[in-house]
């Protein structure tokens, strides 16, 4: 069993944080607990389970559902468990306009008593750890007594005693899911008086965290955990000390990659994704990260993003284009 009590996350992505990109960050990172995208619940019932559930990668990982009917959810989170899961999370955080019209994501936080009624089915049906990812309001209910109110709510009536909380409100009529990110200001504050109100929850802070310091920094305030999400994924390998981030010895800079092994492991995947029919850039447009910042890094990034739809099944495109970018000289 895995222990889903390491203090850090990555976000669940749609589009990004699928099982190529799970796959890659679990070969920079083991301890790092890594999330699904958001499926929902009615496209697991109706749809290709293996295609929207299958996993590549090991270590713990949670299934983030969506969805506003206890009873689809309770099946949702029966049929996850199948797929190895090692916890579930509920999406009450997503603003767009899609997740809206099937009235859950955000606009959940009107609703605390459905969403604990969604919670108590969601461990029903799996019997898994659960956990809800929220935002701290929604416009017209943005005060820190609503906030406190829903969490009262979902961890009595819900059973809920993991909340991960996206320190803005979200603006549900004019805004688009990318502004929501970005145009709320950010209330840390909340988030720290929720543990101080709450101090038996794990309460695990999420939104513009950009680095290990950073994260650690909230942790040693005394929040429980700290969950990453576009940092995770522009700059990859920030994760590299993450593993030993939260030992006494703290972040450890000094240690060098296996670059060799890494280039190994991702050419051994890129051959069996080829063999069944996979095309390269599915996997290594989630590397293009990997140089974030570092000298030859765009050089790197270039190289790939160019040649990875021209050569499809060229799986040692990865150690060409760092060979050809030199980041590693
Ligand atoms: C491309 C993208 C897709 C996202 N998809 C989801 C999602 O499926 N479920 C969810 O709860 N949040 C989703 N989010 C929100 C993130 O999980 C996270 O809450 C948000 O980006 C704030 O964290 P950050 O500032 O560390 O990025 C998404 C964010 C991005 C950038």
């Amino acid at each position: 069993m895995f222990d889903l009590d390491f203090p850090l996350s990555i976000a669940p992505m749609m589009e990004w944080t699928d099982r190529h990109y799970r796959f890659l960050m679990r070969k920079i990172t083991q301890k790092t607990i890594l999330y699904t995208e958001m499926v929902t619940a009615e496209a697991i019932l109706r749809g290709n389970q293996e295609k929207l559930l299958g996993k590549s990668e090991d270590g713990p990982c949670v299934l983030q559902l969506g969805g506003d009917s206890p009873e689809k959810i309770r099946q949702a989170a029966r049929i996850g468990t199948e797929f190895r899961y090692d916890a579930l999370n509920l999406n009450v955080g997503c603003p767009s306009e899609r997740v809206q019209n099937g009235s859950f994501g955000a606009c959940l936080m009107k609703e605390p008593n459905l969403v604990a009624e969604l919670m108590l089915a969601m461990a029903e049906g799996s019997k898994l750890p659960v956990s809800v990812k929220h935002r701290i309001g929604v416009n017209g209910q943005e005060s820190y007594d609503d906030l406190s109110r829903f969490v009262q709510i979902v961890h009595e009536r819900g059973k809920t005693n993991h909340f991960i909380v996206h320190a803005r409100i979200a603006i549900l009529e004019g805004l688009s899911p990318s502004e929501n990110r970005s145009i709320p200001p950010l209330r840390y504050g909340d988030v720290h008086r929720l543990k101080k109100d709450f101090p038996h929850l794990k309460i695990e802070i999420n939104g513009g965290i950009k680095d290990l310091n950073d994260a650690k920094f909230q942790i040693d305030s005394g929040l429980d955990a700290v969950m990453i999400g576009r940092a995770a994924y522009e700059n990859p390998m920030i994760f590299r000390f993450a593993d030993s981030c939260f030992t006494n010895q703290g972040i450890q800079n000094s240690e060098s990659f296996n670059w060799d092994k890494l280039n190994d492991e991702i050419e051994l995947y890129l051959r069996d994704w080829v063999i069944q029919g996979g095309r390269i850039h599915t996997v290594l447009r989630h590397a293009l990260g990997f140089f974030y910042g570092q000298k030859g890094g765009r050089i790197f990034r270039r190289y790939l993003s160019e040649n990875m739809h021209k050569s499809s099944k060229d799986i040692q495109l990865f150690k060409n284009a760092i060979a050809s970018s030199g980041v590693l000289d």
